[in-house]
């Protein structure tokens, strides 16, 4: 099953990836996990990542469009995957066509988690996430059982760099006026669905699952 994920920043497209793969066992491609792999690891690709990521920008799209080619192409790709941060743009949108095609294959889903901008904020700026296993947690809605400690692995939790409030408001400008329009673009395409991200994270996954059924 191809996946697409959609939905602004903090909609909850990370929380619902943990779940889908799971239970889907497929490759969970995050952009964003991508560059900050690449920042810890101090590559090249890491160092012009971070300028934009540090101010909510978006990494310019010869870099990003690059290096989803190259993780698509792998093998572990065919059957399918989770994409989770891309498209954000339309030339993105466009290149991932080119790419699937090139690659004889096609998205089955856009699943666009739909959340009031407003509410965002406090998303984000609560968020917390496991420096060992990379789970997401909330310190009001999903909060681990002890403060600070990651309930699955026992690594220690830290907050974004960017999710500080400034570059929240930066993330959320950016994707009202780059990343929503793609909306448009798949709502054309015919495979858009719409999910209430406004329920609790177990009800979304439902929702999800209700989309997906049994297939794989
Ligand atoms: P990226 O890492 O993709 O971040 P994002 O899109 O801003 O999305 P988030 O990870 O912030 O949110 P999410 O939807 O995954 O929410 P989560 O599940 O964590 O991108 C970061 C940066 O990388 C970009 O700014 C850009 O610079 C660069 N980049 C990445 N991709 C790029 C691309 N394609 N092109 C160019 N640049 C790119 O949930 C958020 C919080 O809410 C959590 O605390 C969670 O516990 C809580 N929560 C989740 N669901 C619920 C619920 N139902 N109810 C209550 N709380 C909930
Ligand atoms: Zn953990």
């Amino acid at each position: 099953m191809k996946i697409v994920f959609m939905g602004p920043p903090g909609a909850g497209k990370g929380t619902q990836a943990e779940k889908i793969i799971e239970t889907y066992q497929i490759p969970h491609i995050s952009t964003g996990d991508m560059f900050r792999k690449a920042i810890k690891d101090q590559t090249e690709l890491g160092m012009e990542a971070k300028r934009y990521m540090d101010q909510g920008a978006l990494v310019p799209d010869h870099v990003t469009i690059g290096i989803v080619k190259d993780r698509l192409s792998e093998s572990d790709c065919k059957s399918g995957f989770l994409l989770d941060g891309f498209p954000r743009t339309v030339d993105q949108a466009k290149a991932l066509d080119e790419i699937l095609t090139s690659l004889d294959s096609k998205i089955d889903y856009v699943i666009n988690i739909d959340v009031d901008l407003n509410i965002l904020k406090e998303r984000l700026t609560g968020r917390r996430i496991c420096r060992s296993c990379g789970a997401t947690y909330h310190k009001i809605f999903n909060p681990s059982a002890v403060e600070g400690v990651c309930d699955k692995c026992g690594g220690e939790l830290y907050q974004r760099k960017d999710d500080n409030e400034e570059t929240v408001g930066n993330r959320l400008d950016v994707y009202v006026n780059q990343t929503k329009p793609l909306l448009d673009y798949y709502s054309l395409a015919g495979n858009l669905v719409n999910i209430n991200g406004q329920q609790s994270i177990d009800l979304v996954f439902e929702e999800i699952q209700n989309v997906l059924g049994g297939n794989n």
